[in-house]
């Protein structure tokens, strides 16, 4: 049996009360799935800052080097130090963001079922700002290598999920003609290379406002960094909040798993925070494992967890974001639960 080694970064607020009940939730699929799963605590964040002078040291990054795969919670005002520094140190060039609507569960459009693929390691977030005399001013960097790549990993999702066989590419290439534009271009050029996907092009004030009028229309968006990183979060409230929303930072040999919101302040250390998005951003993990060592029982595990997620969902085992009254730990337990006990593969 391969012993599967994965970084696990609880991270700040309410992080550490979902990897708590994330790290339970895996070990009864363990079981059931005869796996064998090494934790290995990551430090990183605003409270390892305050600890020891380093939002990342060197140490957590060495851990992340040696392991498998890195599940981690969010972080809070250090984002920028931790997880974006990390999606360019290990080139994490695509953010997967899927966001569908569960039943049971109020949304805007239950037929809503879509993908978020941002472009992960360049745009505004290269993070290259200065000072010049009283003016503030950024790089926004666009290079034709992420355009192709990104725009080449939203088709390939495309062909694999097999659903609208839709990708809108969200840009602002009206205004901004040399970054946006590229993108765009590049985007075109990709679509002609798959002829069996529909493309379209949509401005990103529109997508914005689309997303709210017709989800369901769309499956999978590509975009650069800011604008996914925007547009996951409005998506993520279509289909019901940020407590549902998984995300996936992958690279060619390495990714980093997380929920798409952040440190959560304002509900930290209650309890109370949703599960399921880390729990969902495990799932994803299982199946990136499963499918990099041609592991059967790791997919397996990441399709029963989703079902199991699924199935506390539409039995309203919810925290108080979805109108429940359960702990993190009770929606856990639930989702645990449901899990079959021993899986004869
Ligand atoms: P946030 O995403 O933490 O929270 C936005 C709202 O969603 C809050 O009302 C919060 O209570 C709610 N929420 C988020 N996750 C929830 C969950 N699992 N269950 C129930 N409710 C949930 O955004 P905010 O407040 O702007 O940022 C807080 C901190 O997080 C900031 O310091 C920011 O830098 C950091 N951040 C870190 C990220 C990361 O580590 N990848 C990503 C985004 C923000
Ligand atoms: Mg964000």
């Amino acid at each position: 049996m391969t012993t599967y080694k994965i970084s696990v970064m609880p991270g700040d607020g309410i992080g550490p009360e979902q990897t708590g009940a994330t790290i339970k939730v895996l070990e009864s699929l363990e079981q059931a799935f005869g796996l064998s799963l090494e934790f290995v605590e990551a430090e990183a964040g605003d409270s390892c800052k305050q600890k020891r002078g380093f939002a990342l040291p060197d140490d957590t990054v060495r851990i992340l080097e040696t392991t498998d795969v890195c599940l981690k919670g969010p972080v809070g005002e250090t984002a920028y130090e931790v997880i974006v520094k990390l999606r360019q140190m290990f080139d994490l060039y695509a953010n997967l963001r899927p966001c569908r609507a569960y039943p049971g569960l109020e949304c805007l459009d239950p037929e809503t079922d879509l993908i978020v693929v941002r472009e992960n390691t360049e745009d505004l977030y290269k993070g290259l700002e200065f000072e010049v005399a009283d003016c503030a001013l950024a790089l926004r960097v666009t290079t034709p290598g992420a355009c192709k790549r990104i725009a080449s990993k939203a088709f390939q999702i495309a062909e694999l999920r097999n659903t609208k066989r839709l990708v809108t590419a969200v840009h602002k290439a009206n205004v901004l003609k040399k970054t946006c534009g590229l993108f765009a271009a590049v985007c075109r050029e990709e679509a002609m290379l798959h002829p069996g996907i529909s493309f379209e092009e949509m401005y990103v004030d529109a997508a914005a406002m689309n997303l709210i009028r017709q989800p369901a229309h769309f499956d999978v968006i590509v975009t650069t960094n800011v604008f996914g990183d925007i547009l996951s979060d409005e998506a993520a409230q279509v289909v019901g909040g940020l407590g549902l929303a998984p995300s996936g930072n992958m690279g060619e040999e390495f990714a980093i798993f997380e929920p798409v919101h952040g440190s959560a302040p304002d509900i930290a250390g209650r309890e109370i925070a949703n599960p399921t998005s880390m729990l969902l951003s495990a799932g994803m993990m299982l199946d990136w494992l499963g499918e990099k060592f041609c592991d059967r029982d790791c997919v397996g595990a990441a399709r029963s967890l989703e079902a199991a997620v699924a199935k506390a969902l539409s039995d309203r085992v919810t925290t108080p974001d979805l109108g429940g009254n359960y702990t993190t730990h009770q929606v856990a337990e639930a989702v645990a639960a449901g899990i079959p006990a021993e899986v004869i593969g």
